[in-house]
């Protein structure tokens, strides 16, 4: 088990790192990021030493990279020490874009964080991978301090969930935003929408199958509504047109190919 951690980073992965180790009684020594600012904000709500130099990053067992993804093989080789254990924290980053002489591995939680918000981290699922046994075995460890679900996933797989996680959570919420859009313009607030939205997500938190929850004119093959549709978004939006007929071919062709 690791008894000093050190975050590197302090957007919206680190602050819920932080806030998710700490509540679990991890021992976070320190808080490291570019901007001192922000690496101050985060460490010292909590009484946490923090640092933008690399001469002053502390002695720790795991360094959690937090950063964004194109920043990870920078910042991963300033990290001066080689006797301990560099994870990142991205879905769809190689083990090899850490560099230094350390031992390595990944710390991936499939969840959309955004600092501020209150998550339920004992629900965060972790995607775990490690260069040898012994480490996968502590990362494992120190996910099960905070959460009850992970898993030892090599890259390709990983790579695969986070683009689940896309297709479920961030298109998603385009989707959202371009309802929301369309509910502007006819003066309807976008709360109007948000009955229908907690239905759907209810729905497959209640254990119903995407494919059995599935409702709408595309499910009931209501030709004459998606042409109705289809007309409004050609004459106003071409690629809101294009979006609207893939997803309706594609939801036909699923549950209607055989017709
Ligand atoms: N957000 C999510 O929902 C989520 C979920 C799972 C995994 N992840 C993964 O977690 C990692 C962090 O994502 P995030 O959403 O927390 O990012 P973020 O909120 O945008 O924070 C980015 C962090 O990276 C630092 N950074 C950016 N460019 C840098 C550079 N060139 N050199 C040094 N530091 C740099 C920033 O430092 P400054 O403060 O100085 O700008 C900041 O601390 C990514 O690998 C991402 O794939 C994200």
């Amino acid at each position: 088990m690791f008894k000093t951690v050190v975050i590197v980073g302090a957007g919206n992965v680190a602050y819920h790192l932080t806030r998710a180790l700490l509540e679990n009684t991890v021992n976070l020594v320190q808080i490291f990021n570019r901007t001192l600012s922000k690496a101050q904000l985060l460490a010292e709500n909590y009484n946490i030493s923090y640092t933008d130099k690399i001469s002053e990053i502390k002695k720790a067992d795991i360094y959690i990279i937090c950063t964004s993804d194109d920043a990870i093989s920078e910042i991963s080789y300033y990290i001066p020490f080689d006797d301990c254990l560099v994870v990142h924290t991205s879905g769809s980053t190689p083990i090899s874009a850490l560099k230094g002489k350390y031992r390595k591995g990944v710390f991936y939680p499939l969840q959309t964080f955004t600092q501020g918000r209150s998550l339920e981290y004992d629900k965060i699922p972790f995607f775990i991978e490690a260069e040898n046994s012994s480490d996968e075995g502590a990362l494992l460890a120190l996910a099960e301090r905070i959460s009850e679900e992970s898993y030892l996933v090599d890259y390709e797989k990983r790579m695969k969930i986070h683009m689940a996680g896309v297709w479920a959570n961030n298109f998603t919420n385009h989707l959202y935003l371009i309802a929301e859009e369309i509910c502007k313009k006819q003066e309807i607030p976008f709360d109007a929408l948000k009955s229908i939205i907690k239905e759907g997500v209810d729905k497959l938190v209640d254990g119903v199958s995407p494919y059995d929850a599935q409702t709408g004119p595309a499910r009931r093959l209501d030709k004459s509504v998606i042409e109705k549709h289809l007309s409004i978004l050609e004459a106003t939006d071409s690629k809101l047109f294009q979006i609207y007929n893939l997803l309706t071919e594609s939801i036909i062709k699923l549950y209607h190919e055989k017709l």
